[in-house]
C-alpha cells in the first residue's frame, strides 16, 4: 500500500550523520531552552480560563496535565535521543508510521504551533493593554483590543439573531490590534532572519522566573483556607476540562527534543533537558496556581441554572462587564490582576511589564518551530516546493514565514485565547499520541538498535502518555474537537490530491538533501546560538 511507505531510519540517520549541526548545546542550555519555551500565556492568561472550568480544583487540573507531558516527554526523550534529527514527531511517525500518518501528525503540528503562536500573541496583547492602562494611564478601547464580535457578525450572515449574538454584538470589538502588530513584527524578524540567541532566551527566562518567583513570595504568604472552598465547583468533568486547557501552559518542551542536533552528548543530555525543564516549570505552576487560588479566590461565575459559563464566551463576558471585572475569571492578566488586587499594584505591574517583554519571545519560537515543520515537509516533498524557498540576501524560508504570519495574525485578530489554546491542544495531544504509539512500534520493530536512554517501564508509560492523551482529548471543547478533526480532513484532501503523488518517498528519493538547502535542517524548534546556517 502506497500510503504506509516508510522512510527508513537508517536513511534517516545516515543523513544527519553525514550533515549534523555543530553540537554546542548542553544539559542547561537545554533546560533553559524548554523553560523558554514552556512558560508563557498558559500560566500568566489560561489560569483564569482554568478556574472557570474548574475553580481551585485547578490545582489538580496542573497535576493531571503535568502527568499527561512528563509521561510523554519521556517518551520524546527515548525518540529524540535516538532519532535525534529535524522533525520531531512528524519524522518519527514517518519511520515508524510511514508517510501518511507522518503527514496526519505534521498537519497536526501546524495546530500545535502556528496556532499556539496566535494564543500566545492573543496572551500577550492582554498584558501589553494593561501595562498601557496602568503604568501609562492609555486607555486602549475594547473594540480594537479584542477580536471576538467579527465572528458573531459573521454568523449573523448565515443564521438569525439571538440573545446570546446579541451579547456577542455588544461586548465583542472589532479586532486585537495589539495581537495583531505582535504577530506581524514576530513575522518580520524570522524573515530577516532573527533567531533567538542562547543569551536573549536565558534573559528572557530569567524574567518570567522571577516574576513567578515574586508572584509566589507575595501570594503564597496571603493564602486563606476559605478561598479553597468550595474545591471542585464543576465537578470531576471541570477538573479534567481545565487540565484540557492548562496542558497548553506545558507544551513547549518537546522543542528540547528537536535540538537534539545541537546537542553535545544529545543522549544524556535531551532527557535531562527535557525532563528538567518540565519538573522546575510543574512546581512553579503548582505554587502560583495554590498562590492565586488562595490569596484571592478562584470561583466561576455561573449562569442561573448553577452551570459554569463558558470561558471567552459573550455571557462570561457580559456577566463579568456587570459585575465590574473584579473575579480572577474576568481577567485578561490573571497574575498582575491578583496582586494588584490583594494590595501589591506596583508589583502587579512590574509582573505586567515582564510578561509583555517575555512572551513575544514565546511566540517567536512557536512560529519558528511552525515554519520548520513546513520546511521539513516541504523538502519531503508533500507540500509545494516554492515553500521552502531561501531568501537570497537573507538566506531564511521568507515564502513558507509569511505564509504561516499571515495565518497566524490572521487567527490571532479574530479568536480569543481560551479558543486557540483548545484548539493547539488538539493538535499537540495528537503528535505526543502517535509518539507514545511510536516509541513501542520501534521496541518491536528495531529491538537491538542503540538506546542511549531507554524509557523506564515503557510499557506502561507509553500506554499511559497515550491514554492520557486521548481523555484530555475528550474533555477539550467541542468546538476544538470539531477544529481538529475538519482541519485533518482538509489535510488528507490535500494529501490525496498532492503529497501522495509528489513526495520523494513516493518517487523513490529516500535522501532529504539536507545539504541542497541553506537552511538548518533544525526540525521543530529554535536552535538558540547555533551556527550560521553551513557552517559546520
Ligand atoms: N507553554 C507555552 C505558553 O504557555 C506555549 O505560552
Amino acid at each position: 500500500m502506497a500510503n504506509w511507505r516508510i522512510k527508513s531510519l537508517d536513511s534517516i540517520l545516515a543523513t544527519a550523520e553525514k550533515k549534523s549541526l555543530h553540537r554546542s548545546l548542553g544539559a542547561f542550555q537545554l533546560t533553559m531552552l524548554g523553560i523558554g519555551g514552556i512558560i508563557g500565556t498558559g500560566i500568566f492568561v489560561l489560569t483564569a480560563e482554568a478556574a472557570q472550568v474548574a475553580g481551585p480544583g485547578m490545582l489538580i487540573s496542573f497535576v493531571l496535565s503535568a502527568l499527561v507531558c512528563g509521561l510523554a516527554a519521556l517518551c520524546y526523550a527515548e525518540l529524540a535521543a535516538m532519532v535525534p534529527v529535524a522533525g520531531s514527531a512528524y519524522t518519527y511517525s514517518y519511520a515508524t508510521f510511514g508517510e501518511i500518518l507522518a503527514w496526519v501528525v505534521g498537519w497536526a503540528l501546524v495546530l500545535e504551533y502556528a496556532v499556539a503562536a496566535s494564543a500566545v500573541a492573543v496572551g500577550w496583547s492582554g498584558y501589553a493593554v494593561g501595562v498601557l492602562e496602568n503604568l501609562a494611564h492609555i486607555h486602549v478601547p475594547s473594540v480594537i483590543a479584542n477580536g471576538d464580535g467579527i465572528i458573531a457578525r459573521m454568523t449573523l450572515l448565515f443564521y438569525p439573531m439571538t440573545p446570546e449574538l446579541q451579547t456577542a454584538l455588544q461586548t465583542g470589538g472589532l479586532i486585537n490590534l495589539p495581537a495583531v502588530v505582535i504577530a506581524m513584527a514576530v513575522t518580520a524578524l524570522l524573515v530577516v532572519g532573527t533567531k533567538e540567541s542562547a543569551t536573549v532566551n536565558a534573559v528572557l527566562v530569567v524574567v518570567k522566573v522571577l516574576a513567578l518567583t515574586a508572584f509566589i513570595a507575595l501570594s503564597v504568604p496571603a493564602i486563606e483556607a476559605k478561598n479553597f472552598i468550595p474545591f471542585a465547583p464543576l465537578g470531576t468533568g471541570g477538573i479534567i476540562s481545565a487540565a484540557s486547557i492548562i496542558f497548553f501552559a506545558f507544551v513547549g518542551f518537546d522543542a528540547v527534543s528537536t535540538a537534539a542536533e545541537e546537542t553535545k552528548d544529545p543522549q544524556r543530555n535531551v532527557p535531562i533537558g527535557l525532563i528538567g525543564s518540565l519538573v522546575i516549570c510543574t512546581i512553579f505552576y503548582m505554587l502560583v496556581g495554590a498562590g492565586a487560588i488562595g490569596s484571592f479566590g478562584a470561583q466561576p461565575m455561573l449562569d442561573a441554572a448553577g452551570k459554569g459559563l463558558t470561558p471567552g464566551s459573550p455571557e462570561l463576558v457580559a456577566q463579568c462587564n456587570a459585575t465590574g471585572n473584579v473575579l480572577l475569571v474576568c481577567s485578561k492578566e490573571a497574575l498582575a490582576h491578583v496582586l494588584r488586587s490583594i494590595g501589591h499594584p506596583a508589583v502587579g505591574n512590574m509582573l505586567g511589564l515582564a510578561a509583555g517583554f517575555a512572551l513575544p519571545s514565546v511566540v517567536l519560537m512557536m512560529m519558528y518551530a511552525q515554519t520548520r515543520i513546513f520546511f521539513v515537509m516541504s523538502r519531503d516533498g508533500l507540500l509545494p516546493t516554492g515553500l521552502s524557498k531561501v531568501h537570497p540576501r537573507f538566506k531564511t524560508p521568507h515564502v513558507v514565514t509569511i505564509v504561516t504570519g499571515i495565518g497566524v495574525t490572521i487567527a490571532a485578530a479574530f479568536f480569543p485565547v481560551g479558543a486557540l489554546a483548545s484548539v493547539s491542544n488538539g493538535g499537540t495531544l495528537c503528535a505526543f499520541f502517535f509518539v507514545s504509539l511510536a516509541i513501542m512500534a520501534l521496541r518491536r520493530s528495531n529491538p537491538g538498535r542503540k538506546r542511549a536512554f531507554r524509557t523506564p517501564a515503557v510499557w506502561v508509560v507509553a500506554p499511559a502518555a497515550a491514554a492520557g492523551c486521548l481523555l484530555l482529548f475528550a474533555f477539550l471543547s467541542l468546538t476544538a474537537q470539531l477544529v481538529f478533526f475538519g482541519w485533518g480532513a482538509i489535510g488528507l484532501v490535500f494529501y490525496a490530491l498532492y503529497g501522495r503523488n509528489r513526495s520523494n518517498v513516493a518517487r523513490g528519493e529516500f535522501d532529504v538533501h539536507e545539504l541542497d538547502s541553506d537552511v538548518p535542517p533544525t526540525g521543530v524548534a529554535p536552535m538558540p546560538g547555533a551556527p550560521a546556517p553551513g557552517t559546520r
